[in-house]
């Protein structure tokens, strides 16, 4: 029988998950493959330690340096789960130009590094997986990549960061004094949230994610510096009440690629804080979950629900990862030649959709009659708007939402609105799901 050698470099939280499901699966992959995957090194700082707490035997190779583990003889697969940047980087890219196979749940890694990734592999005709850079647990980069073969994949989007949705869900029915820090804290507690969540607040987390199913669908880098990014942070308790109470919809912080395929591929990507219907799927993913909504031409309109993130809902990806690579190893099926396509990114100010803008001004004739000028100056049409008379600190609350327009003409409108000496600097926008 064919033994697969795997070896794991990082024995971090997702790292040991991997190993112990590797582990005390051995007999169902057995049966399933007619294989045996081996784990045959392990490479961490405390490496020693480490396999002796997961109670590895003997016969698996322990190492320090997880570069090592590129040029260690024998191993097929070379899973990377360090953490940070620049050890993977070398470690991926050795392995995979030495003819090793690899996965990875490094979405930083693979949006900041995809080309060189992609030449890499080229040049030892070997493949990578990166099931778990996406959406965690969520198996939507197998299914993107074969189940949808015999279509055209012309959006996929969601909700791909666990900590913005966990507070922004959380404020939706929370008491009065409940604001993004409290959720924020509570989430952090709760383990759902990293130490520093900036990377999650500032919607950067999901710009990555992103980048790296732009790469998956169409072999091109798309680095995250392309993706025009808004966070959450902006967002006030009164906008979610608001919307929840007059618009019936709720905040959620969406990444989204559009791709229409041509012979140029037109791509448009950002992430955007976005209230959704409250009957829209969407709005009923809660808490850390994540969820991806693909639009494909054969298969149309699908939803992929599930955890983003965590040792068992990462490793559960890494080792499907693992096992699709065995049997690709097995059924000796080429390497991957995925010809890059053309691509053109569409400017961010060129993507439409209705808007969503709250405003404080002076509660003084003429106010109002400027503000909708300048939308209208711009072919914008408003499609509800509200003024409260209650006073707030900075004027009266005006909330407008607007029909479709396109980014660039909104944000001239808006600049001029801010520019009027009768409304405050304070506001929030908002897209809106159509
Ligand atoms: N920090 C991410 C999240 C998980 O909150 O979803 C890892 O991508």
């Amino acid at each position: 029988m064919r033994t697969i050698h795997v070896a794991v470099a990082g024995l971090g939280h997702v790292g040991r998950e991997t190993v112990r499901l590797l582990l005390s699966n051995r007999e169902r992959f057995r049966a399933r493959l007619g294989a045996d995957i081996e784990l045959a090194a392990v490479a961490d700082r405390d490496a020693a330690r480490e396999a002796k707490a997961l109670g590895l035997p003997p016969s698996v190779l322990r190492l320090r340096d997880p570069l090592k583990l590129a040029t260690t003889p024998g191993i097929d697969i070379v899973v990377e789960v360090l953490g940070g940047i620049d050890a993977p980087k070398a470690l991926a890219l050795a392995s995979l130009k030495g003819g090793r196979h690899l996965v990875t749940a490094n979405k930083r890694l693979l949006s900041h590094c995809w080309e060189e990734l992609r030449r890499a592999a080229n040049k030892g005709s070997s493949r990578m997986y990166f099931e778990a850079s996406v959406a965690g647990g969520i198996p939507v980069l197998q299914a993107l990549d074969n189940s949808f073969a015999a279509n055209r994949i012309e959006a996929v989007y969601g909700i791909l960061n666990g900590t913005t949705n966990y507070i922004l869900s959380s404020l939706e029915h929370s008491g009065p004094n409940a604001t993004m820090a409290t959720a924020l804290k509570e989430a952090q507690a709760a383990g759902f949230a990293e130490k520093d969540p900036t990377m999650d607040l500032s919607g950067q987390d999901s710009a990555q994610k992103v980048s790296v199913l732009a790469a998956l669908l169409t072999g091109r880098a798309l680095p995250p510096s392309k993706i025009a990014c808004r966070g959450i942070t902006g967002i006030e308790r009164e906008d979610i009440d608001f919307a929840l109470g007059t618009l019936s919809r709720t905040p959620r912080l969406l990444g989204v690629l559009r791709l229409d395929w041509g012979k140029k591929v037109r791509l448009e990507a950002h992430v955007f804080p976005t209230l959704v219907p409250l009957e829209h799927p969407l709005a009923a993913v809660r808490r850390q979950y994540n969820a991806v909504m693909v639009k494909a031409s054969h298969a149309d309109d699908l939803m992929f629900y599930g955890k983003g993130a965590g040792p068992g809902p990462t490793a559960s990806a890494v080792v499907g990862d693992i096992f699709m690579l065995c049997r690709d190893i097995l059924g000796s099926a080429p390497a991957r030649t995925q010809t890059p396509a053309t691509v053109e990114l569409i400017p961010v100010s060129e993507s439409v959709s209705p808007y969503y803008l709250r405003l404080f001004a002076q509660d003084k004739p003429g106010v109002l009659a400027k503000i909708t000028a300048s939308l209208g100056r711009r072919g914008i049409s408003i499609s509800t708007i509200h003024q409260s008379d209650v006073p707030a600190k900075d004027g009266v609350p005006v909330v407008l939402t607007t029909h479709p327009a396109a980014l660039g003409s909104f944000e001239g409108a808006l600049r001029e609105i801010l520019a009027l000496g009768s409304v405050s600097r304070r506001h929030t926008v908002l897209r809106m799901l159509a």
